[in-house]
């Protein structure tokens, strides 16, 4: 007789998602999918100490945080499926992993905050709030009217489940979107979308860039000093992708002399930021810790929904959902 599947659940307890992926959560999960964990053993763990037991066994891993992941083929030989409950997966595709291995993640549990925290850059941005809070600091009187987005361009670099929720958020507003992807696949609240080659003629069109980019060895360092050099004198930017993305340097030299004029940034090239980087102090620039995306209520129970289902095509043989590509880094 075969051995029941193993699944393992490992939860950082380091991690900001950590409440979010508790026994009982799995369990009320997986009631919406009927017997799903019937025959499947489960055992959970949280820290170095046991893991190499539990995954010596484990034919799939549900892992929230990091973990050490190296030699997986030796330590854990029967694994076949990983499921990485954030959506960047970065360090984890620098490492070697089994062939055979699947890799899913999260991305598209993010969407909803997406929207919401996109529309509220962007009108942050049009509205002038970091130059008025910056005055408020200093106890100045200064009026910043600003008038409506509408008829203003967001270019959204990367158009994934974060760059296409954001464009169905701001479309309404009647911003003109366009968008920049790998594929330069369209996308219905898109006005256009271009591939990776054509954004430099695509910047200087950008009252808004949005970066939501996932961090690869393309897009590592792709918006430079000469990429923002070609933004308007106005423009803001969003980074709520991955910090490395931008040269965040670059974007506060601009930010200083007045050559942008504004920012905001979820994504940071080192988090967290220590206390003595310059970038708390840039004028005009507004720093979220990583957190603008995250939604406390709705993040677990989304991510386990999507993890359930893809546990019930593992049982069944059937292909999985939201698999990560290697080769291409997300
Ligand atoms: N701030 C946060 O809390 C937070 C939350 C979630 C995710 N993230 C970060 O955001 C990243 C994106 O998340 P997602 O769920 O939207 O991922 P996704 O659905 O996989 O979308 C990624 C998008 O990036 C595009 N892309 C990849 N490489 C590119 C390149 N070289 N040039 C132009 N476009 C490129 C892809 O193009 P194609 O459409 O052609 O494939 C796709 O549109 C994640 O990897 C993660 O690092 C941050």
């Amino acid at each position: 007789m075969n051995a029941p599947l193993h699944l393992h659940v490992e939860v950082n307890p380091r991690s900001m998602l950590a409440a979010a992926f508790t026994p009982d959560r799995l369990q009320a999960a997986a009631a919406a999918f009927p017997g799903l964990l019937q025959g499947i053993s489960i055992s959970y763990g949280g820290g170095p100490a046991d893991f190499d037991r539990h995954i010596a066994t484990a034919d799939a891993l549900l892992l929230t945080g990091q973990a050490d992941l190296t030699a997986l083929e030796e330590r854990a030989p029967r694994l076949r499926w990983l499921h990485y409950t954030s959506a960047g997966v970065e360090w984890l595709l620098g490492g070697h992993f089994p062939p055979g291995l699947a890799i899913t993640n999260a991305s598209g549990t993010h969407e909803p905050k997406a929207a919401e925290f996109s529309l509220l850059s962007v009108l942050m941005l049009n509205n002038r709030i970091p130059e008025l809070m910056n005055a408020q600091q200093q106890r100045q009187w200064r009026q910043l009217p600003a008038p409506t987005v509408a008829g203003k361009t967001v270019v959204i670099l990367g158009m994934g489940a974060l760059g296409g929720a954001a464009a169905g958020a701001l479309k309404p507003l009647g911003l003109r979107v366009i968008g920049v992807s790998r594929s330069g696949r369209p996308h219905p609240a898109a006005d256009a979308v271009h591939r990776t080659a054509a954004l430099h003629e695509i910047l200087p069109q950008a009252d808004f860039l949005l970066i939501t980019l996932p961090l690869t060895p393309e897009t590592d360092g792709l918006l430079d000093r000469a990429a923002l050099d070609l933004l308007p004198r106005h423009a803001g930017v969003i980074n709520i992708g991955r910090g490395p993305v931008l040269d965040a340097g670059a974007l506060a030299d601009k930010l200083r002399e007045g050559s942008i004029g504004g920012a905001v940034l979820d994504a940071l090239p080192v988090e967290p930021l220590p206390a003595q980087s310059p970038l708390w102090d840039v004028p005009n620039l507004i720093v979220t810790p990583h957190c603008g995306l995250y939604d406390p209520v709705g993040y677990g129970p989304r991510c386990l929904a999507m993890f359930c289902e893809n546990l019930r095509r593992f049982r069944d043989g059937a292909p999985l959902a939201h698999v990560v590509e290697s080769d291409r880094g997300y």
